[in-house]
């Protein structure tokens, strides 16, 4: 059974950033699938570092979207992008020097920080995000 089951209440109502929201939890059932002989392997290490940087891409673009919507809680937001951020590079650095890392565990962890930043942080932009584009039709 997939750790990541994509639920429509998920959903921020904007088709774009669902995607990306996706593709990043793909990264993390990669992860979580890694078989546990290959914890340390080549493997994790290069789906970690894919996610790192396909995580920096989609808050890149989330930011971006919301500015051009002129979204009033930016700067609260991008603050919990950078410490996801920084969550993100502190699980790599375990993984660079820690034995005992443990992918499932560590898949399990950034399944909820992404889950819980898309349910309490993400949807409330998501009004901001409709009235851009109910000008726009
Ligand atoms: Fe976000
Ligand atoms: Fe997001």
């Amino acid at each position: 059974m997939p750790l990541i089951e994509w639920k429509e209440e998920f959903s921020v109502g904007n088709e774009e950033l669902d995607r990306q929201h996706r593709k990043w939890l793909e990264f993390i059932e990669r992860l979580h699938q890694v078989d546990d002989a290959d914890c340390h392997d080549r493997i994790v290490h290069d789906i970690l570092d894919e996610m790192e940087i396909y995580s920096r891409y989609h808050f890149w673009s989330e930011e971006r979207m919301l500015e051009q919507a002129g979204y009033e809680d930016l700067e609260n937001h991008r603050r919990e992008h950078d410490a996801m951020k920084g969550r993100i590079a502190a699980q790599m650095n375990a993984f660079r020097s820690d034995t005992d890392f443990d992918h499932s565990r560590v898949a399990e962890m950034l399944w909820h920080w992404l889950i819980e930043h898309i349910l309490q942080s993400d949807h409330r932009y998501t009004a901001a995000l409709e009235d851009v584009t109910a000008v726009r039709d």
